[in-house]
């Protein structure tokens, strides 16, 4: 039941939202967040795209994906004999789901103890700081916020040649529901979504064709790493064609199948396939988020204009996460919304932009943090580069899987770390070594005195800060 008036309102409680939601609840304001997600089945879901239907069932697939690959291509090497191997893909579809379901219900769980309102049903920012909720069954109210946080997430951008139709042309979300292992997948757009999805499928059997409209791959990452990871993905039999301007796609029910059509310099071709993924980016969902009369700046795609502390144009109105700029990942949005919450209860905190870490969940897997090589080079900055590759760490070779390194660049003047750029099995976790560093304004140095454990991954960090320094260790 909503109250008439809150000291904070939240719409939307993905992982920027609810997140707010808690941590302004902590600080002794009285919150409630407003979602609308509904499951397959209608039941009201917190924890959003991340946990519905982003970070937490992708990762659940690639994990039971990466399971499967390993134990029928490397187990014998360790002398481990398994019988014949066989894909049960309805038990791995409903361990993600069961995951899932656990962390939503974990949510409301810290709701509840936080004395969170969760008001189940849609949110719509009036003039004056008021609210229009209205509940999944059309019942219509009118709250007031003393701060309203705006937390509408993002949606996938629609191609408009290819419509997505549920069945054989599919956003993210669909990806993650196939019943059956598509024997060729289409995959448009070789980005994070692409790579992650087109993993889980071909390590599962199918036949995996990317069309990227870029001519190059992974246009956000050091171009290091995105020369070394293409050569990888490829090698695992990912298809990767780049500059590829996809221009028609049409399914034939009857063939059960999507024909796709695409230009690159070679000309025009069609390629034929059982499901087509297109994730070629997200946009803000903030169609309908605010109402007419209300005078908010907005930006290009419908972002939510706001400044570094997340203050949009109206006084005690925020915007956190995927509607507002700066990369779409679930902590960017979660720190946000802890900043929001702590600076609404007076307290004078700030966000570092410039260290949020990326990762693609790949194996290996592609982790960074900072500035990249050719970022430095276009501002004219002077940099020192330390790489260590895993073939020369004893852990990596332990673990038989030797693929990739640690790319550290630091000021050449002052020492200070810039960026860190890893390509490895668990980068994601390494990577974090790097953010610490960064946060407390390290130099190579202070990670090169650093004692690491031996044999770890981690060893890898401490030998390219070494390396940055002129003098590793283990590499000739
Ligand atoms: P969302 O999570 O999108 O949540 C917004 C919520 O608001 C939703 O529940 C929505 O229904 C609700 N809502 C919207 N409008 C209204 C309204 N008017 N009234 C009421 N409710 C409303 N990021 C990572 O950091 N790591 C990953 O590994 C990762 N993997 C991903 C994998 C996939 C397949 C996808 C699609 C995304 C992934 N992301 C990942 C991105 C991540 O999911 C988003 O960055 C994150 O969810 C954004 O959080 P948010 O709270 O801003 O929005
Ligand atoms: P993306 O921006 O990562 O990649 C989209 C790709 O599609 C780009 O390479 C782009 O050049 C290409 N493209 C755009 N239009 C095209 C067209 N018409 N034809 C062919 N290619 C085209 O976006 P993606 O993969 O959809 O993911 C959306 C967002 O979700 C990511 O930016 C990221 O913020 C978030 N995400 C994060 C994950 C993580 O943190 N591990 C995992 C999955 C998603």
């Amino acid at each position: 039941m909503a109250k008439d008036k809150y000291d904070v309102v939240v719409i939307g409680g993905g992982p920027a939202g609810y997140v707010a939601a808690i941590r302004a609840a902590q600080l002794g304001l009285d919150a409630a967040c407003i979602d609308r997600w509904r499951d397959g089945e209608g039941q009201a879901r917190l924890g959003g795209t991340c946990l519905n239907v982003g970070c937490i069932p992708s990762k659940a697939l690639l994990e039971s994906s990466e399971l499967y690959e390993h134990t029928g291509k490397h187990l014998n090497s360790h002398g481990v004999l398994v019988g014949k191997l066989e894909l049960d893909l309805a038990a791995m579809m409903a361990r993600k789901d069961k995951l899932v379901g656990q962390l939503t219900q974990g949510i409301q769980g810290l709701f509840k103890a936080n004395k969170v309102d969760w008001l189940q049903g849609s949110g719509q920012l009036h003039p004056d700081k008021q609210v229009k909720f209205t509940t999944h069954d059309g019942k219509e109210s009118m709250i007031a916020a003393e701060n309203v946080i705006l937390a509408a997430g993002s949606v996938p951008i629609e191609l408009g040649f290819a419509p997505f139709d549920g069945d054989y042309i599919v956003d993210s979300t669909g990806a993650l529901e196939f019943d059956k292992v598509p024997k060729r997948l289409g995959v448009i757009g070789a980005g994070v979504i692409g790579l992650e999805l087109g993993s889980v499928w071909r390590r599962l059997g199918s036949e995996v064709v990317m069309l990227e409209a870029q001519d190059r791959f992974l246009t956000f990452c050091d171009d290091q790493v995105a020369n070394e990871s293409r050569k990888m993905f490829s090698k695992q039999g990912l298809d990767i064609r780049l500059s590829a301007r996809v221009t028609e796609a049409k399914v034939d029910k009857r063939k059960r199948s999507v024909a796709v059509t695409y230009e690159d310099e070679q000309g025009k071709h069609t390629e034929h396939f059982d499901k087509l993924i297109v994730c070629v980016g997200r946009r803000p969902a903030s169609d309908d988020l605010i109402a007419g009369n209300v005078e908010l700046a907005t930006e290009e795609r419908g972002l939510i204009h706001v400044n570094d502390h997340c203050e949009t144009t109206l006084a005690g109105v925020y915007a956190i996460g995927d509607v507002v700029r700066g990369p779409m990942l679930a902590h960017k949005g979660s720190e946000e919304g802890v900043m929001v919450a702590e600076r609404i209860a007076g307290m004078n905190v700030s966000l570092n932009y410039d260290v949020i870490p990326n990762v693609i969940y790949t194996l290996p897997e592609i982790a960074w943090v900072g500035a990249s090589e050719q970022d430095l080079k276009a501002k004219g900055i002077p940099y020192a580069m330390g790489v260590f590759p895993f073939v020369a760490s004893g852990r990596a070779k332990a673990m038989d899987d030797t693929s990739g390194f640690v790319k550290i660049l630091a000021h050449a003047e002052t020492d200070r770390i810039l960026g860190a750029h890893i390509i490895s099995p668990r980068a994601s976790e390494l990577i974090a070594e790097c953010v610490i560093a960064m946060e407390f304004g390290a130099s190579s140095e202070d990670l090169g005195r650093t004692v690491f454990a031996h044999p770890t991954l981690s060893e890898a960090v401490h030998e390219a800060a070494l390396a940055t320094l002129g003098h590793p260790l283990h590499i000739p």
